[in-house]
Formats: structure tokens, sequence, C-alpha cells
């Protein structure tokens, strides 16, 4: 099935609080947990998250790091709203900083330790400009994981994925899943994207029927 891209920026305010409400526990803290597993000896230093959303897997990531600070940007007003409420209900304002802007033109004083970044790509009419925001982002050496979806066969094979894994979600919610879906990289597409900016030491990998991931260091 050909990609077909959806809008970038998740501006919908209907759209952003069913986004925000939704239970993603066992995805983001999968996410963080993957984190650990890849980085057992990253312990401090400042994590940059791209698209952070609402700030769920920021949140989670200081909580398992407590000597780590993080910045996340979204360029979405209204997520970057109900990111900074929870960030302030949790308490980690302190170490959690949330920026509103297009990780296009993203400019950092001093790159990050590390780069994270989950169900963002698929967003993007050119994948390129994402792993070269990320590669601007990180230091020579740092860390990287990003996962995002896998695009399936066929329209029925999404419509089929929506329907196991979110059932009982709101309509608003499961038609942006389904347009993800479609809007999605297949796993040799994305191996393409790391060979063309010569990430040699990322790898990919498939830990589930729906994501791919990859991690490992940028040089
Ligand atoms: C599906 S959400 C994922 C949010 C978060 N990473 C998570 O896992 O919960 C995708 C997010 O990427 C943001 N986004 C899309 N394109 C972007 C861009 N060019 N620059 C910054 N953020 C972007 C959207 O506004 C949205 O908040």
């Amino acid at each position: 099935m050909e990609r077909m891209p959806e809008p970038e920026v998740m501006n919908e305010v209907e759209q952003v609080c069913a986004y925000a409400s939704a239970d993603f526990e066992q995805e983001n803290q999968g996410f963080v947990n993957s984190f650990m597993t890849y980085f057992p000896e990253f312990s401090e230093g400042h994590i940059m998250d791209l698209g952070c959303g609402p700030a769920d897997i920021p949140i989670r990531l200081a909580r398992a790091l407590p000597a780590c600070r993080i910045t996340g940007i979204d360029a979405s007003q209204p997520m970057i709203d109900l990111g900074n409420r929870a960030v302030n209900a949790a308490g980690l304002a302190a170490r959690i900083t949330l920026r509103c802007e297009r990780l296009q033109s993203l400019h950092l004083s001093e790159p990050a330790d590390a780069g994270i970044s989950n169900s963002v790509l698929h967003h993007l009419i050119n994948p390129l400009r994402f792993w070269y925001a990320l590669k601007q982002s990180v230091k020579p050496g740092g860390c990287v994981l990003v996962m995002d979806l896998i695009r399936p066969d066929s329209p029925e094979a999404a419509q089929a994925i929506v329907d196991r894994y979110a059932a009982n979600e709101p309509p608003i919610l499961r038609r942006d899943f389904y347009h993800s879906l479609l809007a999605a990289f297949t796993e040799d597409e994305v191996a393409a994207q790391l060979a063309e900016m010569n990430f040699s030491r990322l790898l990919i990998d498939v830990p589930d029927d729906r994501h791919w991931m990859v991690g490992g260091r940028v040089y």
C-alpha cells in the first residue's frame, strides 16, 4: 500500500484532548523501559524529546531517571499546554521543559546527551527532516531511541489493527490511529532513511506487530 501522509501538527483541540486522555501506559512505559534496556549506563544528562505531545513519556522518563533533565518540543500549542499541566501536576517542572516549536526549525544552544521520539516520524512529509533534526539535537556519541508505527499492507489490515487495539477508544482517536497507520513508514523505508543519513550505528528492530524501533548512538 502506498503511503498516505496525514496533517503534520495535531492542532484540533478535540483531537488533542482525546489523545491526551487515551491510555498509552503500555506503549509509553514500554518505550521508557526500552530506553533503560538499550542504555543501562545512562543515568544523568539532558534528553531531547522530538514531538513530545502531552509529555507522558518525558514524565515517565524523569521518574525513571531522577538525575536527568528533559526538554520536549512539539509544534502544537494545545499539546504543549496540556503537557505543561501534566508536568506541573507531577511536580517535575524543575526537570522537564516544554517548548512549542517545529522540529525542522529547532535550534539548541548545546546538543543533548540523548534524543528520543515516539510516534512522530509518520507526521512528516519529508522524513529526512526528522532524522536531520535528531542529528542536530544530539551530541556525537549520544543515545537515540525512536519508535513509530509500521504501515500495514492494506487499508483493511490497518482497520483490523485499529479494531484490535483501539476498539473502545473515542471515534476521533480511532480515526487518527487509522490515518497514522496509512501515513507510517515500513521497516524497509526507515532502514533506507537511516542509510541515507549515514546512521551506521543505529539499528532497527520490530518489537511487536505494529511498531518499529530504532536505537543506538549517533556519530
Ligand atoms: C502522535 S503524537 C505523539 C506524541 C508523543 N510523542 C507521545 O508518544 O505521546 C505526534 C506529535 O508530534 C507533533 N508533531 C508533528 N509534527 C511535528 C513537527 N514538525 N515538529 C514538532 N512536533 C510535531 C504533533 O503535534 C503531535 O503532538
